[in-house]
């Protein structure tokens, strides 16, 4: 399989559509890894969307569904949003059953301009890193793209991290060929930081705003946790699916 590797965002928009088999999207601090509470506490639709005006039309038009604002800027809840961009914010008691408008800076801007370039689009994070892996592999895809959102168009240290992490779990299932040299960038990180992915955040612009800044060091360890949830979420007609 051929293996693509984006890890700044807009290079996602350079590509033909439907030129990939798989495309995965990769978000650890923290859209995948927050998308994936979303899923696992059963909500009912969850729709990503690039900015905060287009959640609050789309919520306009939903009247007759129990819609949930749900997102963050500068990793802070959205003033009138419901719930921010925090794991520990998407239990079952707050989302189950709910459809969820998700707003986030990075990931589900990348979510959308990803959306034409596959039909099979996985959501990536580090709890899910070895089932990710394992539902790719099974699909047999001659080319992927593993899309990294990293952090206001620049790349990010704990996103290469995870696609490095994704090419090692891809290598020892099938046969890998990294035809650029974004994938041999990440797979190098991978290898210097081995599984402490704490170690990742901590040594990250993103993670160190997370925890510093905003008190967030419980977020942290969630993302930490590797292969916590055998759950891969999809991006299918434009919602994230379980
Ligand atoms: C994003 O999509 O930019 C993030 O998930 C940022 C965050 O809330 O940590």
């Amino acid at each position: 399989m051929e293996v693509i590797t984006s890890l700044v965002p807009y290079q996602v928009g350079y590509f033909p559509c439907q030129r990939f088999d798989v495309v995965a999207i990769i978000d650890v601090l923290r859209a995948t890894t927050t998308l994936l509470f979303a899923v696992k506490a059963e909500a009912k639709r969850i729709i990503p969307v690039a900015t905060v005006d287009e959640a609050f039309e789309i919520k306009y038009e939903l009247t007759s569904e129990n819609v949930l604002l749900c997102g963050e800027r500068g990793g802070e809840i959205v003033p009138g949003f419901d719930l921010g961009n925090s794991p520990l914010e998407y239990t079952p008691e707050k989302v189950k059953g709910k459809t969820l408008i998700y707003a986030s800076t990075n990931g589900s801007v990348l979510m959308r301009r990803a959306e034409s370039l596959s039909d099979k689009i996985f959501l990536v994070s580090l709890r899910n890193i070895t089932a990710a892996a394992d539902r790719i592999v099974s699909t047999a895809p001659k080319r992927m793209l593993i899309a990294c959102a990293g952090k206001e168009g620049m790349s990010s240290l704990e996103d290469t991290y995870a696609a490095g992490f994704l090419i090692d779990k891809l290598r020892s299932m099938t046969d890998v060929e990294l035809v650029e040299d974004g994938g041999n960038i990440a797979y190098t990180i991978f290898k210097y930081f081995g599984l402490d992915a704490m170690r990742v955040f901590e040594s990250s612009v993103h993670g160190r705003y997370l925890r510093d800044e905003l008190g967030l060091e419980k977020d942290l360890e969630l993302a930490a946790e590797i292969d916590a949830d055998n759950i891969v979420p999809m991006l299918v007609s434009g919602e994230v699916v379980g």
